[in-house]
């Protein structure tokens, strides 16, 4: 079974205005207001799709979140049955400062297909197609980045690595000083961070390190589109986290996820950018018009495209 290509325009329509909805806050300093705006109209808007959606990567649990909320069923209820994974606002600090990198995402698989990530961190390898058991998370980094210079026949100095600069990550940070790899270092968004992997415009070669176990599922829908490689394993922090897991069916807490259990089948990813970035420019309002660019892929037609739509602010 596909996903109907008609629902590629419908999702891009959500994404859009949700990143609409969230660049009048731009700049405001006020993050939970710029997620608030792309929230609300995420949910109006895909309660507009002839569609039954439920929710499995929201805003948190219904009583964290009275919106988007995981298991929230959305749409008009006629028509097909898909899982969705929603970030209104993924980068909520660089809209709030109006800074590169802020989008609206979302990712959408037939019914069951896509991973119930727990609100937990991830560790996460990306890169683009690779042949399998060349890199792994369970490797040394050193073998990771000697297998990947050897495959893209470069030298270990011109591979590029894109990781969160956080202090989590200092001991990989040094190991790949030492290594004399070159550093991209970004202070959010780790989802446009695994997207670089799938061009070689972007000049990264891997994307690693922890991040959002949610971002995770994300990136890996948009990777998946693009045959590039992906792992994930979740990390769990305390007691509370592990609970919750282990509630939502996960049984094995060490288990290394492969793309294909991430996200099984067909599936569309949606990210509309909020503020500019060296992927997607950010929305433009020109009188009673507004400019938006969104990253597309719809896996089973093999549609990965950079959209760009003019439409009226009040359509
Ligand atoms: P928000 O948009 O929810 O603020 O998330 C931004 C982000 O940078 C994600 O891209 C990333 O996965 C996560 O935060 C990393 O978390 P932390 O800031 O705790 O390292």
């Amino acid at each position: 079974m596909t996903i109907d290509k008609q629902f590629i325009d419908r999702f891009i329509n959500v994404s859009s205005k949700a990143a609409l909805a969230s660049s009048y806050l731009v700049g405001k300093k006020d993050k939970n207001a710029a997620d608030q705006a792309a929230v609300d109209s995420m949910r109006s808007e895909l309660n507009k799709i002839d569609m039954t959606a439920e929710v499995v990567i929201g805003e948190g649990t219904l009583d964290e979140a009275p919106m988007l909320f995981t298991g929230e069923i959305l749409g008009s209820k006629n028509g097909p049955s898909f899982d969705i994974a929603v970030d209104p606002v993924e980068g909520t600090n660089f809209v709030a400062n109006n800074l590169p990198g802020g989008i609206s995402v979302l990712a959408i698989a037939e019914k069951g297909n896509l991973f119930n990530a727990p609100e937990t961190y991830m560790n996460k390898i990306a890169t683009g197609k690779i042949e399998k058991g060349l890199i792994d998370l369970d490797y040394t980094l050193e073998k990771n980045i000697k297998n990947l210079a050897n495959f893209n026949n470069k030298k270990i100095s011109s591979i590029t690595v894109c990781i969160m600069d956080r202090p989590r990550h200092k001991k990989i940070i040094d190991e790949l000083k030492d290594l004399n790899v070159n550093l991209r270092l970004i202070t959010d968004g780790d989802v446009l961070g695994a997207l670089y992997v799938t061009d070689p415009k972007y000049k990264v070669d891997m994307y690693l390190g922890i991040g959002g176990g949610p971002e995770g599922v994300l990136a890996a829908s948009a990777l998946d589109a693009f045959g590039s490689h992906f792992q994930g394993r979740l990390i769990f922090d305390n007691d509370k986290e592990i609970k919750e897991a282990k509630k939502m069916g996960i049984i094995d807490l060490h288990k290394k996820y492969e793309l294909n259990e991430i996200v099984k089948g067909d599936s569309i990813f949606c990210a509309t950018g909020i503020t500019t970035s060296d992927v997607l420019n950010g929305i433009e309002i020109k009188d009673n018009k507004y400019i938006s660019e969104t990253f597309v892929t719809h896996k089973d037609s093999n549609f990965k495209k950079i959209i760009k739509k003019i439409n009226h602010i009040n359509e």
